[in-house]
């Protein structure tokens, strides 16, 4: 698929119901009368769907189903029994005889329609948002109007252009509420409201506050679901159409010259010319679908272009996120297009680099990597793989140290995050992923997450947790030492001490099996190691977990109780956990607290390691691993090394391979003389950074693979330019185990070759031929020697389709594992008896603090891409130290001021930030700084994981010197951080029907819908 060519059109909203977020469950199939035919519906779900799956044409102006009914237009107003009524706002009952067409209706829409464009001036001809999917254009179309009976009345507010990536333009404002709703009820941020007692309403942010000083957080959900261009993103403005670069006056000219023809001639001729500048328009604007490159959530979207310019992100159809994006998704892909974009392969000549033909750096590099393994063997060389790659890459990746080199030295970066969390489920379980979909967490009656700051982290994952509870359909428990945005909305916020969730996890468990509260049935069925268990924490009484973690026995027995009586619990966990020396051991206790409570393998339940990068989970399972190559497969197992001889023509290496984290050691040992990393700014982001230098020296030749000079390559011997996820076509697997392809959305940057031909390219000129000519091949071979990926193919997965591996050779995935039994042989879990592993750096006298690390929102990682992008630059531009107040007030520290933080590992220089959301003496230092030297891995040590040596980054222990200088507060003003935002229950449209200016178009009727609704409701339709 080289384009997407689905234009939306009012009746596409049944595709886009079957994404997106989750919204209540319909009843009972009935059969229902539409325009004199019979349609089968659901009772409870609102009449328009069922309308639209009827492939009936209805206006519906404020309806998106992803949304649900907002009843703000009142476009969609059909004859129901007889009486006008609004078809998005009415819930199917059974026998309801519906007709859209009457003369009644067709006036009610017509009048409707009439109304909102009053607020709106239709200048389509010369407006950026004339695209064929304008929803206010195209009812024009749908209704058949050839005037405005109520002339375009300018608002009398200013456009606001405040925000970096967005503007908003009251006068074409239809007061639709779409983006209120989205920002209410989907993104949950609560900035966007209406004030619809003013004698003008229009859109309001924080309550009437510029969007630029607003708590707006620019996820982009209210310009997405705007049905015209009242809120357009900026890329868009004066670029996407023939004639809307055009200077002001003569735009200003050209819309006058418009209104008039449409005074003398109707709306029709102006529409058919707009239509036809439309349709022109897809000459030049290229709509391909991708998925994001930034964190593990997978959203996927179409992006429009036109050349390399990007004029926006269109989200939508996407499985994991529908309309959902964040600002990294939605609005951060300038770094693609930065003037600082390598585009060719550098050598290194001294002490400077020269740049390179790409035939000479090839050879170079097949050279070397030949000789180094001729001279001491090829466990001398090793291999990181990108877990911002695609999967047909990373398996490349470890095809080339096992084929081509023959050694098991490979790894990706889940190292250092998430390989505890899958060992820990390996265990328990048998599959190291996410045990459900977002979809699951969704439907949880109790959500749990541990050491998440899952609104920052996996920002659209977090939307759905938000929504759901602000819904009232779960509740939200957080553990966290820190008090991010999911822990000041939690019904429960609980801080325990660093690194003891293992023992208020075990102390739960505990209370729960000796109180007799387990899921007897599941355990005695399902589950086996019982006793093991039992005895394994027979120390951890409640008061025993008071006084390690400081959470009160009275607490740990409620969250006890509250656990085992749930329906459906699911736990979500991230670093705060798996950044730990116990992290293996805690990701086991969780699992095992979700086993004797019975809940995995049914809706709404589950086990969910949040992964970081886009394609953290591929990577692991494409076999970027010491031990294991595609697919889990150990490299001493006997079918394994079969289908490799098979297929690669080699015998699998039985020992395992060095790791990440013992790589660079090995290096400094003189035992590895070489390495090759793709897309990893390793040097910054694994723990320890100046022992990383001292390894990094040591080698004898480094190749990196990247899209700019990194500080890592500033060790390098050759740098090869890589192209960027926009510019390849290829798959990525999201945290939900789900495969999805992107497309190549441009072509690679001039000079620039995607991962997996700079692969070939070496292999090739070291007598390997491997011969692909497209990432589907690679996916094929992936598919021949990959039991879980057997029924994976580029057809299953076309366009949005998408596959949750395990995937049988039919295609038939597993989005809810372990619904029949679980991955070992005899089918049952197995309860894990782990160990308490406290933590070795709790502060001292020398280091008195304790520090902590991890993401900010607007980032990503350590801040290679998004510091390029000058929008995110602007409101967040370097790091800092969040200070508590008591600390604050104790050392006479302020905001803005410089302190330096020492460890026994290094220094860096920060500006303090005095923050609420820390307590006594934690700090926090986000991952992305600007310079190199201010990153937070120089004070990082290299304690780690005592099975799976991911190091310790949440275990550190500094000092802070207070330094002279005081600057700007480093958080700006304009950062959402500082706004206020104004939570209501969504539109709020019944105070748009108390207007004493308002009157229904149906007349007296909206009351219509509400007593059907009654009925319906009194019939127990699920809602
Ligand atoms: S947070 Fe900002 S960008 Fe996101 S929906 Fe709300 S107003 Fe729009
Ligand atoms: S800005 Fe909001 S209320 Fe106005 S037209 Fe767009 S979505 Fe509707
Ligand atoms: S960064 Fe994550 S949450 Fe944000 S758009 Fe990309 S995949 Fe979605
Ligand atoms: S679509 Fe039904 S009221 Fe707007």
């Amino acid at each position: 698929m080289e384009q997407t060519d689905h234009l939306p059109t009012p009746n596409d909203a049944h595709i886009r119901s079957t994404v997106g977020p989750t919204r209540p469950a319909s009843g009972p199939a009935v059969d229902i009368q539409i325009d004199g035919a019979t349609f089968t519906a659901f009772t409870g779900e609102p009449l328009v769907d069922a309308i639209n799956r009827a492939k009936i044409e209805l206006a519906q102006v404020c309806y998106h189903p992803q949304l649900g009914p907002i009843q703000t237009c009142d476009t969609c107003s059909v004859e129901i029994d007889g009486q006008i009524g609004r078809a998005c706002g009415t819930k199917v009952a059974a026998g309801m005889v519906v007709r859209t067409q009457t003369n009644a209706a067709r006036a009610a829409q017509r009048d409707a329609y009439d109304r909102i464009v009053s607020n709106h001036d239709l200048y389509c001809t010369v407006c950026d948002n004339n695209n064929g999917n304008c929803t206010v254009h195209n009812t024009l179309g749908v209704l058949g109007i050839d005037h405005q009976t109520r002339p375009f009345q300018p608002k009398g507010y200013a456009k606001d252009d405040s925000n970096p990536f967005y503007r908003y333009d009251p006068d074409q404002c239809i007061l639709c509420g779409r983006c209120v709703e989205a920002c209410q009820n989907v993104q949950v941020n609560e900035t966007l409201s209406i004030n619809w007692e003013a004698e003008q309403p229009r859109v309001l942010w924080d309550g009437g506050k510029p969007i630029g000083e607003s708590s707006c957080v620019s996820c982009g959900h209210c310009v997405t679901v705007c049905p015209c261009n009242a809120l357009q993103e900026k890329s868009m403005l004066g670029q996407a159409g023939m004639f809307t670069g055009i200077p002001l006056p003569v735009w200003d000219a050209a819309i006058d010259v418009v209104k008039g023809v449409e005074i003398s001639a109707g709306l029709k001729p102006i529409m058919n010319i707009s239509d036809i500048e439309s349709a022109a328009r897809d000459r030049y604007v290229k709509k391909t679908k991708t998925v994001c490159t930034y964190c593990g959530v997978g959203c996927s979207f179409d992006v429009w272009t036109d050349e390399r310019h990007i004029l926006k992100v269109e989200p939508g159809l996407g499985h994991a996120n529908g309309i959902s994006t964040c600002v990294k998704g939605k609005f951060g892909w300038d770094y693609v297009n930065s003037g600082d974009r390598l585009t060719a392969p550098l050598i290194r000549d001294g002490d400077r680099f020269r740049e390179a033909s790409w035939d000479e750096a090839l050879d170079l590099v097949a050279r070397r990597f030949m000789e180094i393994r001729e001279q001491h063997g090829p466990d001398a060389l090793a291999f990181v793989a990108s877990s911002k790659a695609s999967n047909e890459e990373a398996f490349l990746v470890q095809k080339f140290a096992r084929q081509v080199i023959g050694t098991n030295n490979v790894d990706n970066c889940s190292r250092y995050c998430q390989s505890p969390a899958s060992k820990g489920l390996a265990l328990t379980v048998g599959i190291g992923g996410d045990s459900g979909t977002i979809r699951d967490i969704e439907n949880a009656s109790l959500i749990i997450t541990v050491g998440s700051n899952t609104a920052e982290s996996h920002p659209v994952l977090a939307t759905r947790v938000k929504r759901a509870q602000k819904l009232g359909r779960t509740k939200v428990v957080v553990f966290d030492i820190r008090e991010h945005e999911l822990a000041t909305r939690a019904d429960q916020f609980l801080r325990p001490k660093p690194g003891t969730d293992f023992v208020w996890l075990g102390a739960v468990s505990k209370f729960i099996l000796d109180n007799d509260l387990e899921d007897k049935a599941f355990l005695a069925g399902r589950v086996n190691g019982l006793d093991e268990f039992r005895e394994s924490i027979g120390d951890f009484t409640l008061d025993y977990a008071e006084r390690e973690t400081g959470l009160s026995a009275g607490v740990l027995e409620a969250l006890a109780r509250q656990i085992a009586a749930e329906e459906r619990v699911c736990v979500l966990w991230a670093m705060g956990v798996t950044q730990q020396c116990g992290g293996t051991d805690t990701s086991a206790a969780i699992s095992n607290l979700l086993l004797i409570t019975g809940n995995y393998g049914k809706l709404g339940t589950g086990a969910y390691p949040l992964r970081g990068h886009n394609n953290v989970q591929g990577a692991s399972d494409m076999g970027a691993m010491p031990d294991q190559v595609s697919g889990y497969q150990n490299v001493t197992d006997e079918l394994t090394v079969q289908r490799h001889q098979r297929e690669w023509g080699v015998t699998l290496r039985a020992q395992r391979g060095l790791d990440n984290t013992q790589m660079l050691d090995a290096a400094i040992h003189g035992q590895l003389k070489s390495m090759w990393i793709t897309g990893e700014e390793m040097s910054l982001t694994d723990a320890n950074a100046n022992h990383l230098q001292e390894g990094f020296e040591a080698l004898e030749f480094l190749v990196v693979q990247d899209l700019y000079f990194t500080n890592t390559a500033r060790y390098a011997d050759v740098v090869f330019p890589a192209a960027a996820s926009l510019e390849k076509e290829g798959t990525f697997t999201n945290t939900e185990r789900r495969i999805q392809r992107l497309y190549e959305v441009m072509p690679p940057l001039k000079g620039t070759r995607p991962d997996w031909q700079i692969y070939m390219g070496v292999a090739d000129r070291m007598g390997h031929r491997w011969g692909y000519t497209h990432p589907s091949e690679i996916m094929a071979e992936i598919a021949r020697l990959t039991p879980s990926f057997a029924g994976v193919t580029y057809e299953r997965l076309e366009g949005y389709n998408t596959l949750c591996w395990p995937v049988a050779e039919d295609g038939t995935d597993q989005p809810l594992l372990y619904t029949e039994r679980f991955n070992f042989p005899d089918g049952k879990a197995r309860l894990y008896a782990g160990k308490y592993r406290p933590r070795q750096q709790a502060p001292n006298e020398e280091f008195d603090l304790h520090l902590n690390s991890g993401r900010m929102l607007e980032h990503f990682h350590e801040g290679n891409m998004t510091f390029r992008v000058e929008g995110i630059a602007l409101t967040a531009p370097d790091a800092f130290v969040e200070v508590s107040q008591e600390l604050a007030a104790e050392r006479q520290i302020q905001s803005g001021q410089w302190v330096r933080l020492v460890s026994a590992h290094g220094a860096v220089r920060l500006q303090a930030l005095v923050t609420g959301r820390v307590n006594d003496n934690e700090l926090y230092v986000p991952m992305n700084a600007r310079k190199a030297q201010d990153a937070v891995n120089h004070l990082t040590g290299s304690q780690g994981d005592s099975v799976t040596n991911t190091p310790a980054y949440k275990d550190n222990r500094v000092r802070m010197e207070i330094l002279g200088e005081v600057g700007a507060n480093p958080l700006p003003a304009r950062n959402f951080r500082w706004g206020h935002p104004t939570p209501q229950t969504g539109v709020e449209v019944e105070r748009k029907w108390a207007r004493p200016d308002y009157v229904y178009p149906g007349g007296e009727l909206p009351m219509l819908g509400d007593s059907l609704n009654a009925r319906v409701d009194a019939l127990g339709a699920d809602d």
